[in-house]
This record gives structure tokens, sequence and C-alpha cells, in this order.
């Protein structure tokens, strides 16, 4: 195993990604060191997941900050004191200021549930069903000041079948989301994955000239 890869996890929600990220570590699959989960929400249930597990959380109320890049500044000052080599975006809902994250271009990805470059921004779900897709998935992205526009690292597909809806797609995916963000930090903190010159993805030096894909629970090139 690698040495642990210090990470921050931003969300905003229930959580599950990071209790994906949680599972994989307690499972010895994941070498990695949890040392901030953050919220704009108090209420999270990301917050309590971490809470039971010992890692430090911090909440910060966006309404308490006179601008919104006061509070994107006070959430990566924290992010920086914590430690972190990496952030991970699960599931966080706020778009952040494009000059304060800059400095971590490189060392932040994300989770966003379509197969980018479709789909950017909310509803992603109801928008593949409305377009008559027959393929819907994942991506986990680096994180640029473009919202959902970063260099794309993994995907992870699934079928749309005539009998989905919204929830069901939204459900049937997510389990594939929770192989995929592990599987995409387990090679960072391996060292394998870096973005480079022109924002291209690296594996092992050498720029993929696709995402990688999640077969079963494995990255792919
Ligand atoms: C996931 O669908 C993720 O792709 C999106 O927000 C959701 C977060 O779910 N960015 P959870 O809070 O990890 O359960």
């Amino acid at each position: 195993m690698p040495t642990p890869l210090r990470i921050a996890v931003l969300a905003s929600g229930r959580g599950s990604n990071l209790a994906a990220l949680l599972a994989a570590r307690e499972r010895g699959e994941l070498a990695i060191e949890p040392v901030l989960v953050a919220s704009d929400k108090q209420s999270a249930g990301a917050l309590r997941l971490a809470e039971a597990a010992n890692i430090p959380t911090v909440a910060l109320n966006p309404r308490s900050y006179a601008q919104r890049r006061d509070f994107d500044a006070d959430l990566f000052t924290r992010v920086a004191d914590s430690g972190a080599e990496l952030i991970v975006l699960a599931g966080f809902m706020r778009i952040l200021d494009g000059d304060t994250l800059r400095p971590w271009v490189g060392r932040m990805i994300n989770i966003h549930p379509s197969l980018l470059p479709k789909y950017r921004g909310l509803h992603t779900h109801r928008r593949a069903l409305e377009a008559g897709d027959t393929e819907h998935g994942a991506s986990v992205h680096y994180v640029t000041a473009e919202l959902d526009g970063g260099p794309v690292i993994a995907q992870a597909r699934v079928a749309i079948t005539p009998q989905d809806d919204e929830d069901s797609l939204a459900q049937r995916l997510l389990a594939h989301e929770h192989r995929l963000l592990p599987a995409v930090v387990d090679w960072i903190a391996r060292r394998r994955l870096a973005l480079g010159e022109a924002d291209r993805v690296m594996l092992d030096g050498v720029a993929l000239s696709a995402p990688l894909r999640l077969l079963d629970r494995h990255l792919q090139v």
C-alpha cells in the first residue's frame, strides 16, 4: 500500500460517496487519510458520517459571509490548514470562485452524475431521460474554474432501460459512483494520475486520449 493520501472531502448532502471512500479504506483497498470533511450545510449527512468515523469536520454557513468569495476563501484556508493533499468534491452543491480554487487545480476532483461533457449542472438523470439517451453515466474530473468542465479522468456507464425513471436511474448509477470514486482516488493515491500540461490527464506519465472506463470495479484505459 502507498503512503496514505491526505484528503479533504467537501459535501453538501447525504454523503454516500464519502461513505464509499471510507468503506474502501476499511476494507484495506484504499490508502487515504481523511483529514477534513467540510460542508456548507450543518445538516449534511456527510458530516454525521465523518463524526462517527472521528474525522475532523467543519460546517460553514454561506449566509455568515458578506460575499460569496469570502466563504470560499475561508473554506479553502481551512482545507489548506488541514494538510490535505487532495480535495474531493462529493456532492458539494456550491459553485466555487475561480480565483480561490486556482491554486488547487490538479489537486481537486469532483464526481458528477453524467457522461461529461453531456449535462453539466443539475438534473442530469432527468435530462438524459428526456433526451432519449440509451446510456447514462458518471464522471470524475479535475476541477477547474469552469463548472463541471474540467478534464475528465474516468467514467462509469449504465444502460438506460425503457422502464427507467429519474429515481431508478439515479439509484442504479449511484452504485457505480460508489466504485468509480474510490477507484480514481486509489490511482491518485498511488501517484499514477496527474493533471499535465494543456489540461491533459496523465496516467503513469502518458496523456490519456480518452477518459478511463470503470469495468466491474477496475479502471481500464
Ligand atoms: C452524487 O450523485 C454525485 O454524483 C453528485 O451529488 C451526489 C452526491 O451524493 N455530485 P452523496 O451525497 O455522495 O450521497
